[in-house]
C-alpha cells in the first residue's frame, strides 16, 4: 500500500509546481486582509473490530467546498470553483490519494488499536490544511483527536503527541515516526499541495468570494439587563463578505463595554452579526451604533438611538436567495 501511495504522490509533486512564481499584492482591501484557511476535516468513528465509517469534507473558512462520495469513492465539488486550478489530472492523483488513505487508515487503526488501547466504540478526527494571509502562505496544520480530545499533531515534519494526551499519544506519534515516506508526503501536501490549491481556489472563486452585499442595520431594546438599565441591541443583516466593524459610539467615542456576538450565517450565504451595550438608561440618549464594512465604501453606517421615536423595527431583513 505504502509502495503504491509513494508512486501515486511522486506523480503529484508536479502539481503546480510553479508555486514558486513570485506573487503581485493587490491593493490593501479590508475584506481580503483576514487570514484565510483551507481544511480537509475527516472524521472515522470505529464501532467494533469490524464496522467503521468515514466522513470527509472540505472547507474554505466556514463555507463547505467539498464533499467524499463514500460510495464513488469520488470528492464532490460544491462549487463551480472549487476545482481551483488544478487540472482533472492532478485532482485524479490527489483523489486516488485520499481514496488509498481513508481505506488504509481504517485497517491501520483497526490492526493497532488494540496495542494503543483505542476502546470500541471510538472516534477519530483529523483537521488538516494550510493558510494564508494577504495572498501569501501562511502555514499549515494537521490535528488529530480521540474521542473529542487533541491527541496528536504533525509539526514540521514529525508527530508529536498533544499536550495532555498521555502516553498512548506518545506511543502512537513514536509509531508513526518511523514511517518517514508518509511523513515526507504529508509534509509535502501540507506545505506545498495544499497552499497551491487554496491560491488557485481563491482566484477561481474570487467573484463569488468578494461579492459585496450591503448589510442592512437597525437596533432594538433587549432584554432589561435590570433596574433602570436597558440592553442596546443593534443588528447588522446580510452582508458579505464577513468581516465587519461594529460598535456603540457616543459621538467619536467608542464604548467600552459594547459586546459582539458570533458572526451568523444566513441561508442566502449573507452574514447577521448583533452588538449590545448595556446602559443606565438615562445614559441611552446621544448613543448611536456605527458600522464599517467593505461594502459601504467608507460610508460607515450609523444609527442613532435617541432619533429612532420607537426603537423597534420587528421586520426581520428580507433575505433574497443568491
Ligand atoms: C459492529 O457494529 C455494527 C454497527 O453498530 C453492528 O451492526 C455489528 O453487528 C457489530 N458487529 C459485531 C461483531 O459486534
Ligand atoms: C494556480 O494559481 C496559483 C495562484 O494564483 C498560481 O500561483 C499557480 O501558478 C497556478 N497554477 C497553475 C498550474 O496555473
Amino acid at each position: 500500500m505504502l509502495l503504491l501511495l509513494l508512486l501515486l504522490f511522486k506523480g503529484c509533486l508536479q502539481c503546480g509546481a510553479s508555486l514558486d512564481a513570485p506573487q503581485v499584492p493587490g491593493p490593501p482591501d479590508p475584506a481580503t486582509e483576514e487570514v484565510l484557511s483551507f481544511r480537509i476535516l475527516h472524521t472515522s468513528s470505529f464501532a467494533n473490530s469490524s464496522w467503521a465509517s468515514s466522513e470527509a469534507s472540505g472547507w474554505l473558512d466556514d463555507l463547505q467546498t467539498h464533499g467524499w462520495d463514500k460510495v464513488l469513492g469520488t470528492i464532490s465539488f460544491l462549487r463551480p470553483w472549487s476545482q481551483g486550478n488544478f487540472s482533472s489530472e492532478d485532482l485524479k492523483i490527489l483523489k486516488n490519494l485520499f481514496l488509498l488513505y481513508f481505506h488504509g487508515f481504517v485497517i491501520e487503526v483497526q490492526a493497532f488499536a488494540h496495542q494503543f488501547q483505542f476502546e470500541y466504540p471510538f472516534e477519530l478526527q483529523v483537521s488538516a490544511g494550510c493558510t494564508e494571509h494577504a495572498g501569501k502562505a501562511s502555514g499549515s496544520f494537521l490535528n488529530g483527536a480521540y474521542q473529542g480530545s487533541d491527541f496528536l499533531s504533525f509539526q514540521g515534519n514529525s508527530w508529536q503527541p498533544s499536550p495532555g494526551a498521555g502516553s498512548r499519544a506518545q506511543k502512537v506519534c513514536a509509531v508513526l515516526n518511523n514511517y518517514l515516506d508518509i511523513k515526507e508526503i504529508v509534509q509535502t501536501l501540507l506545505s506545498h499541495t495544499c497552499p497551491l490549491f487554496l491560491a488557485g481556489i481563491l482566484e477561481a472563486g474570487k467573484s463569488e468570494l468578494e461579492r459585496q452585499v450591503k448589510p442592512e442595520a437597525w437596533v432594538s431594546k433587549g432584554p432589561s439587563p435590570g433596574p433602570g438599565r436597558l440592553l442596546l441591541v443593534c443588528h447588522v443583516s446580510g452582508f458579505h463578505p464577513k468581516p465587519v466593524w461594529v460598535m456603540w459610539m457616543r459621538g467619536e467615542q467608542e464604548q467600552r463595554g459594547t459586546q459582539r456576538g458570533d458572526v451568523l450565517p444566513h441561508a442566502d450565504e449573507t452574514w447577521y452579526l448583533r452588538v449590545t451595550l448595556d446602559v443606565a438608561a438615562r445614559e441611552a440618549a446621544g448613543l448611536s451604533c456605527r458600522v464599517k464594512h467593505s461594502s459601504l465604501g467608507g460610508q460607515d453606517i450609523i444609527i442613532h438611538w435617541a432619533q429612532i421615536g420607537r426603537p423597534w423595527r420587528p421586520l426581520p431583513p428580507v433575505l433574497t436567495p443568491p
